[in-house]
């Protein structure tokens, strides 16, 4: 193994020598150009003081943030990581400027939030439900009065109808706070109905507009709010849908208040039907606004800096996807660097091949073992630039685009039209950040360690469990102040009802994947497992998941090769034997096989190829979709361009070739659904087909019922007992769309039907 190890630290070294040097002698020569710059600029100071970056007064940081020590929340480790690698970066700080901007501006720490509640009402409809909120609110000042010292929280609403307060007073410039209580902020909390008459709402709106348009006045001039949000009331009876007007009002306030404050919008803008369920989703609006209150007190602000936390860019997600990819640009060519330090440390322990030997015995002991991300790697650093939290010293936890996606009320992913899920209630996360394939397509590729064998400290599944939950809310809470985040998909994300266990990584690395899906199944969070077919021992002491995936990236052991560039040599032994043990399982859990179709790779000639091993695996299901361009330098190094990304109809070709080849064969199998959006399609077993309609679908809390049951008695239960009716909208030749979300086309027509998602799903 170790010969393995020496192996691939040359071709490394062969692969990457000439950018690693250009990339030394840069930083060489940038070395250089700063200290001539830091000599010259501190002709006067001090001789004694070393001319090192990290050097410039690291007095003048400490002083300008300790005013606001006492009210930020002690930083997190990810915090003081993030602090301690600022200065490393250089000469592009120009110290001095940009924090002094910070201290001119920075307010006293907040230590009382003062709600406003302001409310337009025609008909006292609008002002019941104020009175309602201020109730709510004062109950709530009232309750946290008893829990919190006298010298911060929540204090008692005030109220303000909007027909009689003068604009000036608060929508012009924010009230002072009381001179004998400096750290008073304000919260507005802003109730308005909707009408197409004119009325007080069309002045207040030509207000804000004025104001925000005035060139006398910072075009921000409400940016001293601790924080806003809008509820508005609509009558689905007379506006049933957004287009159409439904709470049309209350939308255009919320965009000029986010303009206003500076985007301070501290939780969703809620709406509610009047004739329907107005209330309840004002309450529900409530109780998530409080807890902002609650942070707000605890973190001395909305956290300016972090998207979607009141200082989100109110631009469209497609565009800053392009921003994410060049970001993982430059971080692979980091990280690469690191794995060469990793493999030629003679000083690492040695590598056992743990999934070839079945037992860990040798594995090192919890003390002498290496962390696989330590938090001082430039993959620590590379990961967490491109939104990952990493938990612990191997797992991860990421917010994927569709899940932004469903909490704006727009699509989710082909999940939801296969199965069911809805993005905003899934988590993606992974135990195990290293994987033992490179595959040409993978997006992470560069950024994660590989490796055949577990060599690092494993840590608890108790510790990675609560990690991601914690991760994921997290981020999910930074999302709030996101445009067009419905607050009603915002509370039912607060509680995560799905995990795919399939990002970067391979999950079943994992040596302890069995108590971490115990811990998933006790809490009703289904779990959708991916590995790649290369660790049969592992596969076989598998306990059940709710969907189990492996990845079929090529129908021959030539094209596994070159797709996957696997590292161990009997890699496609290991994925025959995978196979065998799905079909020993598949009447036990549903199977699923998931092929990425790369034009030019594994597309052309491949159809018999593919129907041999549906035939000797048998899954439940067979997804196929094509190869997501994520264009980084790695995996245009193998090759791969925007061409080998297939059309749509491409992949329909294909699909409908391989499903008639299964037909031929007499396997019961038929083309189910599809997803024209993310350009995938799923072929499934008669298995799941009854009384003439697809089940492809799942019934989570019967998976659940079954699961329990089977804990207690041991009855088993098998994938047909859980399956649920697949939506017509989702069946094949319909495209998909679930008619109920809005739906958002893409500025660019010119390859309007292939997959171009900068960060795709997985
Ligand atoms: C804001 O006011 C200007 C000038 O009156 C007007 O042209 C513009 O349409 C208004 N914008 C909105 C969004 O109402």
């Amino acid at each position: 193994m170790a010969g393995t190890a020496m192996d691939s630290f040359v071709v490394v070294w062969h692969v990457y020598r000439l950018p690693l040097l250009v990339a030394l002698f840069a930083l060489f020569v940038a070395a250089r150009v700063y200290r001539q710059f830091q000599s010259r600029s501190k002709t006067t100071a001090s001789s004694s003081v070393p001319a090192s970056p990290r050097s410039q007064s690291p007095e003048k940081i400490v002083e300008l943030a300790a005013p606001a020590e006492k009210v930020v929340a002690p930083p997190t480790t990810k915090d003081n990581a993030k602090l301690a690698a600022k200065p490393a970066t250089g000469p592009k700080r120009v110290l001095g400027k940009k924090p002094a901007k910070t201290i001119g501006g920075r307010r006293p720490p907040v230590s009382f939030i003062q709600p406003l509640v302001f409310f337009a009402s025609l008909t006292t409809t609008t002002e019941r439900y104020a009175n309602i909120l201020l109730e709510d609110l004062r109950a709530a000042a009232a309750k946290r009065a008893d829990l919190q010292n006298r010298e911060r929280g929540i204090l008692p609403p005030q109220i303000h109808d909007i027909s009689y307060i003068d604009f000036d007073d608060f929508f012009t410039t924010v009230p002072q706070p009381p001179s004998t209580s400096p750290g008073t902020r304000y919260v507005y909390c802003i109730l308005t109905p909707t009408y197409n008459i004119d009325t007080v709402l069309n002045t207040f709106l030509d207000h804000l507009n004025e104001t925000h348009n005035d060139f006398r006045i910072d075009t921000a001039p409400l940016s001293k709010l601790a924080g806003y949000s809008v509820f508005g009331f609509g009558d689905k009876e007379e506006w049933p849908t957004e287009e159409e007007g439904f709470c049309s009002q209350a939308k255009e306030i919320d965009r000029w208040m986010a303009k206003l404050t500076g985007r301070k919008r501290a939780y969703p803008l809620g709406m509610g039907d009047v004739k329907n369920d107005a209330e309840v989703a004002l309450k529900e609006w409530t109780s998530g606004l409080l807890d902002i209150l609650d942070d707000i007190l605890e973190n001395g602000g909305l956290g300016e800096g972090v998207p979607g936390s009141g200082d989100a860019l109110e631009s469209d997600e497609e565009d800053a996807g392009n921003e994410e990819d060049q970001k993982e640009n430059s971080a692979s060519t980091m990280v690469d660097l690191e794995d060469i330090k990793m493999n030629g440390d003679t000083a690492a322990p040695i590598p056992v091949d743990f999934t070839t030997a079945g037992k860990a015995t040798s594995v090192a002991t919890e003390d002498t073992a290496k962390e696989m991300v330590p938090k001082t790697s430039p993959t620590y650093a590379a990961l967490t630039k491109q939104g990952y939290s990493i938990v612990g010293s191997h797992s991860g936890v990421k917010i994927c685009r569709w899940t932004k996606s469903a909490l704006r009320g727009r699509g989710s992913c082909y999940k939801y039209s296969f199965y069911g899920i809805k993005s905003h209630l899934c988590m993606e996360a992974t135990p195990s950040l290293s994987c033992s394939n490179k595959c040409i397509f993978c997006w992470r590729h560069g950024t994660n360690p590989v490796g055949t064998t577990w060599r690092w400290k494993v840590d608890s599944p108790e510790l990675i469990f609560d990690g991601v939950k914690e991760g994921h809310y997290k981020k999910i809470k930074m999302m709030r102040g996101v445009p067009g985040v419905r607050a009603e998909r915002f509370a039912e994300a607060m509680r995560i009802r799905h995990c795919a266990l399939s990002l970067v990584g391979e999950p079943i690395f994992y040596p302890h994947i069995n108590r971490f899906l115990d811990m998933l199944h006790s809490e009703h969070i289904s779990s959708f497992l991916v590995c790649n077919a290369q660790h049969p021992d592992q596969l076989e002491a598998l306990h059940r998941v709710t969907q189990l995936y492996v990845s079929i990236d090529a129908s021959n052991r030539e094209s596994l090769r070159k797709i996957d560039r696997p590292l161990h040599r009997d890699f496609w032994e290991r994925f025959q034997r995978c196979l065998d043990i799905l079909r020993e399982k598949r009447h036990i859990q549903r199977t699923v096989f998931r092929l990425t179709l790369v034009k030019g790779f594994n597309v052309d000639d491949e159809v018999m190829g593919y129907a041999n091993l549906v035939e000797k695996a048998l899954p439940g299901l067979v997804e196929i979709k094509g190869v997501t361009y994520c264009g980084t330098s790695t995996s245009a190094g193998a090759g791969l361009t925007m061409q080998n990304v297939p059309f749509y109809e491409e992949i329909s070709t294909f699909v409908v070739a391989l499903n008639a080849e299964l037909e031929r064969r007499g396997l019961k199998y038929g083309l189910a659904a599809e997803h024209a959006h993310s350009c995938c399609v799923l072929i499934a077993s008669e298995r799941f087909h009854v009384n003439g309609k697809w089940h492809t679908r799942i019934d989570y809390e019967r998976f659940f019922d079954l699961l329990e049951q089977e804990k207690r008695d041991g009855t088993s239960f098998a994938p047909e007992d859980y399956m649920k009716e697949t939506e017509e909208w989702a069946y094949w030749g319909q495209g998909g769309f679930n008619p109920e979300d809005e739906r958002v086309y893409r500025k660019t027509g010119k390859n309007k039907n292939k997959a171009l998602e900068a960060a795709p799903e997985s």
